[in-house]
């Protein structure tokens, strides 16, 4: 029988909580399984480990060993993520929609790749990857849209043990070009190009310049837009012309559950990104999880996640997450606003999607130039919404609840990092409750809590996680282990991992535990429109424009993107301000970092407020720009600088600021 239109929440007392129905549906509706994951943490999940995902040998030595900062879980047990997406589903699955490609120009079909599809296509990827000398343990870069060889690809390396490491597209050639010579990552996997906003935008062109100073062995070209790129002889090779040709079966390797699966790319507190480390085993239980209990997704589920694939979410629930469990996941190419602020509505529509997964910038962005749009199509076959990688404000919330949910479908305020591997704290749409702004619980049996300076419980402050973690979370920083303890296990000691957010417990509670709020970063992270950029590592791009003698840089509030970066730039003697210089420091930013980073405001200025020992206070920038009280000024050596910036930004908060009048 069909659920579309169904109810599936009601308010009480002004909050939401799951109907009948849905707790009828949902794989987990009694809170009690929080208290009782709780009792025996490393037993559920070995229990969960055993019930979702396929091992070769589940003889593991340990559940979890635990040396602080470091712990591995289920090690000498044997599995592959590859094997759990495709291989297993194979007997029962063979002519089911995995994938559900809609590429962005309309003129072209939609493809549909089953489960027979991927299993053949991903055998002859991996052997084209071995027959380039891609072994286990080699860490391969992708820098690739969102078409299905780039899914292809990704398990290919999974089923060999190969180590993908992805780049957004919208980073830079030079990003990519850093990012490989962290990893030691001799093979590149790009395309010609892909489909952007009508346009065709290059890939393999953009990057051959960065190719030749990585000394690349080999580069693998998917042709998606006949753009015919240049092609280095011996190095550079067609999919086409090589899949082919090569043995077209290969066996999942049986990979231990503690060998790394793959690295990711995020920025931290320094200009340098981090390559974060993931297992294989312990990774793949907590997708698996927390795709079933957060999205409840049910086999016959039509998931769609609009998360590229260069970030956590693109990895963990636009591909493994719906494919562990032989489900059908739909990847769209290109851009929301194309050909106008209808598709994916029309997305979902078309394909009946029963889950729905975005950022709270490009809700944010559909309200205000399409609010409307929804109510021109059937989206009554949604059951869950999602939100992930900022806060969502009440307002967006309340739009995307009603115009896109229909006033049916819970809101899962998803919580998490690059770090996480997955979600750790949401509300779950068997249990709720779903209140605007406020994120949930701790999936059973994490245990998160907010601690104040002196790592004492408090209502505001800082979100940490202590025992019990997750398997999933990152088994360390690619050849940095200090970095690792450093970033994360410093503030509060090496066994209270710390997130880098701020949080606030709320007046909610379900299962004996207060829901969480999130704040926002602490440390100098941005969010651009959901997207983690790393100050430091703008300032660093900054500096490469020979006129600049310092920056800082900070978050500016802006009400699509969440916010932007703001560069507040004192030149060298002698250099004057000018557009010509904003427009290099625009470039060099975009060529270093990439466009995602470009900045939304360019301020020169002649000094910036600096503590004794010399270091930027930022906390007065950003509270400039956020037109809210300073504080005591006198902690900068230089406080007289502060009526220039008072009078570049336009400050009109509350404090006095000495000479400045706004
Ligand atoms: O600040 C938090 C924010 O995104 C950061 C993690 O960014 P990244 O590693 O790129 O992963 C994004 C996707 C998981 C967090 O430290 N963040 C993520 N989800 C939320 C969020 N902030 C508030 N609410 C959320 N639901």
């Amino acid at each position: 029988m069909s659920e579309k239109g169904t109810q599936w929440i009601e308010k009480k007392d002004g909050v939401y909580w799951p109907s009948e129905k849905m707790k009828e549906k949902a794989f987990v509706s009694d809170p009690g399984i929080y208290r009782e994951a709780k009792e025996n943490p490393k037993e559920f999940w070995a229990e969960r480990a055993k019930e979702l995902i396929d091992w070769f040998d589940d003889d593991w030595n340990y559940i979890q060993k635990w040396n602080p900062p470091f712990f591995r879980w289920f090690e000498g047990a044997t599995t592959n993520l590859s094997y759990n997406c495709i291989d297993r589903h194979i007997d029962d699955k063979k002519d089911k929609p995995a994938i559900i490609w809609e590429p962005e120009p309309l003129d072209e079909e939609k493809k549909v790749l089953t489960y027979g599809d991927l299993h053949r296509e991903v055998q002859k990827f991996a052997n084209v990857l071995k027959e380039l000398g891609v072994e286990k343990g080699d860490a391969v870069t992708f820098w690739m849209p969102m078409i299905p060889e780039t899914a292809v690809a990704a398990l290919a390396c999974q089923r060999i043990g190969a180590w993908h490491s992805i780049v957004y597209t919208a980073f830079s050639p030079e990003a990519v070009r850093k990012r490989m010579d962290d990893a030691g990552s001799k093979m590149l996997i790009t395309a010609d190009g892909f489909y952007r906003r009508g346009k065709a935008v290059e890939l393999k062109d953009r990057i051959n310049g960065a190719l030749e100073k990585v000394d690349a062995e080999s580069c693998i070209v998917v042709n998606r837009a006949d753009l015919e790129p240049e092609m280095v002889d011996g190095r550079d090779h067609f999919l086409s012309n090589l899949k082919d040709s090569v043995d077209q079966s290969c066996e999942a390797e049986e990979l231990d559950a503690e060998d790394i699966g793959f690295l990711l790319y995020t920025s931290g507190t320094t200009g340098k990104p981090k390559g974060i480390k993931h297992s294989v085993g312990g990774y793949m239980v907590q997708a698996a999880l927390s795709m079933k209990w957060v999205f409840d997704f049910h086999d016959d589920d039509i998931f769609y996640s609009t998360a590229d694939i260069g970030w956590i979410t693109g990895h963990t629930y636009t591909l493994y997450g719906p494919l562990i469990h032989g489900g059908t996941t739909v990847w769209y190419e290109g851009s929301p606003d194309y050909p106008n602020l209808e598709r994916w509505w029309e997305i979902i529509e078309e394909n009946e999607a029963t889950q729905f997964y975005t950022a709270p910038t490009a809700l944010r962005m559909l309200v205000k130039m399409g609010k409307d749009l929804p109510d021109k199509h059937d989206l009554s076959s949604l059951r869950i919404l999602g939100s992930v990688g900022e806060p969502i404000d009440p307002e967006t919330w309340e739009w995307y609840f009603n115009k896109v949910g229909g006033g049916r479908c819970p809101i899962v305020d998803t919580y998490w990092q690059t770090e996480t591997g997955g979600i750790l704290l949401t509300s779950l749409p068997g249990m709720g409750p779903f209140v605007p702004g406020v994120a949930g619980v701790p999936l059973p049996p994490v245990n998160y809590d907010i601690l104040d300076e002196r790592a004492e419980p408090t209502d505001k402050g800082a979100v940490v996680i202590k025992e019990p973690f997750s398997p999933g979370m990152l088994r360390g920083v690619y050849k940095s282990p200090d970095k690792y303890k450093e970033e994360y296990w410093s503030r509060y000691g090496d066994k209270i991992y710390f997130s880098g957010d701020e949080g606030i417990v709320t007046e909610y509670e379900v299962g004996g535990q207060k829901l969480l709020k999130i704040v926002g970063r602490m440390d100098d992270l941005l969010e651009v429109a959901g997207h983690r950029l790393g100050t430091a590592e703008l300032e660093d791009a900054v500096q490469t424009v020979d006129e600049v003698a310092e920056v800082a840089v900070v978050g500016k509030p802006h009400d699509v993107k969440g916010e932007v970066p703001a560069l507040f730039v004192m030149l060298i003697e002698g250099a004057e301000p000018s557009d010509g210089l904003k427009d290099s420091i625009v470039k060099a930013v975009r060529r270093e970092v990439g466009p995602v980073a470009t900045p939304g405001e360019i301020y020169f200025v002649n000094d910036l407020p600096e503590t004794e020992s010399g270091k930027v206070i930022r906390r007065f920038l950003r509270s400039l720009l956020e037109d809210e009280e300073l504080g005591d000024m006198r902690t900068a050596k230089n406080p007289e600088c502060l009526k220039e910036l008072a009078e570049k930004v336009g400050y009109s908060g509350p404090q006095e600021i000495p000479g400045y009048s706004s």
